[in-house]
């Protein structure tokens, strides 16, 4: 009888707790999970034009992420070479009607798409591009805000230089306001100035009252190793030969950067996506497979979904010419 009694009582128990722990939860926290695994459809839409990269987006890219077992895909997107350059800025309906066959890719094969704006090289440079920049996103608000709620917005891709973390928070927010109108509860992604570092999580601040926010940050460290001879990394050419052996000293790092992220997001109760990593070609095969691994189980460990940089270019994980998988760092990626 005691028995049967406490499972009645602690049964009861627990049906009464659910209800406010899934109201306790805002469901930023659902959405982020949902991304999961991702990898980064890298150097095509976000080309000064598509295929000026050396990536022209096929159909069986979108598939053959599905089936290597990917949840997600973050379509970085060069919207600012796309739109007029003086009000209302319009933008091209063709680059848009681009970019409504890649989301209808994503979603047809099942993937969450993160749909962000990136290389709005201006705006880094000169805050009086805030007008246009709202009104793009007034525009790809309106024009996608009855896709299904597994396309993400994310506003910005690595905010800096005259985007501080203080002129961002702003102009996010004032966007954001603008955006809800169209999209009320779509996830939106948004992460910190200095290139989305971790460590200027804790310097940026979000609307208190939108809870459909995921945040997100970048990891690149050792940058040095990271982006030994990347032609865009200036002095890059003397960090080549670098390696990365896992020793305890870098294993510890990478646990204490990612503790700090953990943190932060425990205290400001919002889900946090590590929304790019990955290791330049230049750097040897084990090296960057070692590391690809190790950051990968360390955002694990903390939940925090991830999206890989990226697919096909010059960080890819699958060759273009084979159209194979690049199998070890695949195998890092998804074990
Ligand atoms: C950022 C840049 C992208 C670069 C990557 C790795 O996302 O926007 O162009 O390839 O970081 O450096």
């Amino acid at each position: 009888m005691r028995t049967f009694l406490l499972v009645v009582v602690s049964a009861f128990l627990t049906l009464a707790q659910a209800p406010l722990a899934l109201a306790a939860e805002p469901d930023a926290f659902a959405a982020a999970k949902r991304l999961g695994r991702g990898i980064n459809l890298g150097n095509a839409l976000e080309a000064p034009s598509e295929g000026e990269w050396g990536v022209t987006l096929k159909p069986e890219y979108f598939a053959a992420i599905k089936d290597a077992g990917f949840d997600s895909i973050r379509l970085p997107v060069r919207w600012s070479a796309h739109a007029q350059k003086d009000a209302p800025y319009t933008l091209d309906p063709k680059f848009c009607e681009r970019v409504d066959w890649a989301l209808d890719q994503a979603t047809q094969q099942g993937l969450v798409v993160i749909l962000n704006m990136h290389h709005y090289d201006e705006i880094y440079q000169d805050l009086s591009h805030a007008p246009r920049f709202a009104a793009m996103w007034k525009q790809i608000a309106a024009r996608y805000r009855d896709r299904p709620d597994t396309v993400y917005f994310e506003f910005l891709n690595e905010p800096h230089t005259k985007l501080t973390d203080e002129a961002w928070s702003k102009l996010f927010a004032e966007v954001l306001r603008e955006v809800r109108r169209t999209n009320p509860t779509r996830p939106v992604v948004v992460g910190p100035s200095q290139w989305n570092s971790i460590h200027n999580l804790s310097k940026f601040t979000l609307p208190e009252d939108d809870q459909h926010l995921i945040a997100t940050f970048h990891y690149y460290l050792p940058f040095q190793f990271t982006h030994q001879g990347a032609s865009w990394a200036q002095g890059s050419d003397a960090w080549k030969g670098r390696k990365w052996p896992q020793s305890p000293e870098e294993q510890a790092a990478l646990a204490k950067d990612f503790a700090t992220a953990a943190q932060w997001s425990k205290e400001h109760h919002r889900p946090l996506l590590l929304g790019e990593f990955g290791a330049y070609s230049a750097a040897d095969m084990d090296s960057r497979v070692r590391w690809t691994n190790a950051v990968a189980r360390e955002a694990e460990k903390h939940g925090f979904p991830w999206a890989y940089w990226e697919f096909c270019s010059g960080f890819g994980a699958f060759d273009p010419q084979s159209n194979q998988w690049r199998a070890p760092l695949l195998k890092a990626l998804i074990p």
